[in-house]
């Protein structure tokens, strides 16, 4: 009982990267907020404590607080992940957060992750292809197995959120890598009956250095990912698919 009070009760550090490269005046520093833990308190919750109740000018984003919309990803103590889903139970007194590199630092732990994916997404098209998108919308679609669209779901359950993309290293050194996210939405349409695109036309979009022959099986992508999504199965598959359509051409 008194460790439940002790730890519930606890004094938290919160030192936290500011930066706003849209003022002038300002230059990246380290800020540390002081704050109470509450029982079952994120870090969500406790950004929202230090804007309400000491610094109303602190950036960060959310906007579903449930792990949904992969807006609140941040560096938490150096690693890649989601503050509203963190309890500050399962860290230490002293928590460092920054924003996640790679992505355009918009302000404090705010970053445009928005442009990157979409550039990612338009790049790769990722989006069905093929003649079944175009049917009439009174027609039918293909009846699928259970167990297909299991899968295909399984992958699609990427929320966007960026941690894999800030936990690769070749991420880091290529800006026009795709990254873990985009090879895994490739696997996704690969998988997906009604894509037409082909092996070919994969091999088109992903088949060299800035996609999956720039993977270098860090595997800080499958480590990172707050939804558990088996990217490294998927960039190996992928790789071996690759390899022998390249071989083929
Ligand atoms: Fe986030 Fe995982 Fe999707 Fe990467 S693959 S963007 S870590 S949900
Ligand atoms: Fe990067 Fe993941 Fe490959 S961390 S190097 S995409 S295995
Ligand atoms: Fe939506 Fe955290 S606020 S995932």
């Amino acid at each position: 009982m008194s460790e439940l009070i002790q730890k519930t009760s606890r004094e938290l550090r919160l030192h936290i990267l500011r930066y706003n490269p849209q003022d002038e005046k300002s230059t990246p520093h380290i800020q540390c907020f002081v704050l109470k833990e509450a029982p079952g308190m994120t870090l969500f919750i406790a950004l929202s404590d230090i804007r309400e109740n000491q610094d109303a000018s602190l950036n960060f984003d959310f906007v579903c607080r449930a792990g949904i919309c992969g807006s609140c990803a941040m560096l938490i103590n150096g690693r890649p992940g989601l503050a509203c889903r963190t309890l500050t139970k399962t860290l230490p007194d002293d928590i460092t957060l920054a924003p996640l590199p790679v992505f355009k630092l918009v302000a404090d732990l705010s970053v445009d992750t928005g442009s990157w994916m979409r550039g990612m997404s338009e790049r790769l098209e990722t989006w069905l292809q093929g003649s079944s998108v175009e049917r009439d919308l009174d027609q039918m679609e293909e009846r699928m197995e259970p167990e297909l669209a299991r899968d295909i779901y399984e992958l699609e359950r990427c929320i966007e959120c960026g941690c894999c993309v800030a936990a690769c290293g070749t991420a880091h050194m290529k800006a026009d890598f795709v990254g873990a996210v985009g090879l895994n939405k490739l696997a996704r349409f690969d998988l997906d009956p009604r894509d037409e695109r082909g092996d070919a036309a994969t091999y088109e979009l992903i088949g060299d250095e800035s996609g999956v022959f720039g993977c270098m099986t860090l595997l800080g992508c499958d480590d990172m990912c707050p939804k558990d999504l088996p990217l490294a199965t998927q960039i190996a598959y992928l790789r071996r698919k690759m390899l022998r359509q390249g071989i083929m051409e």
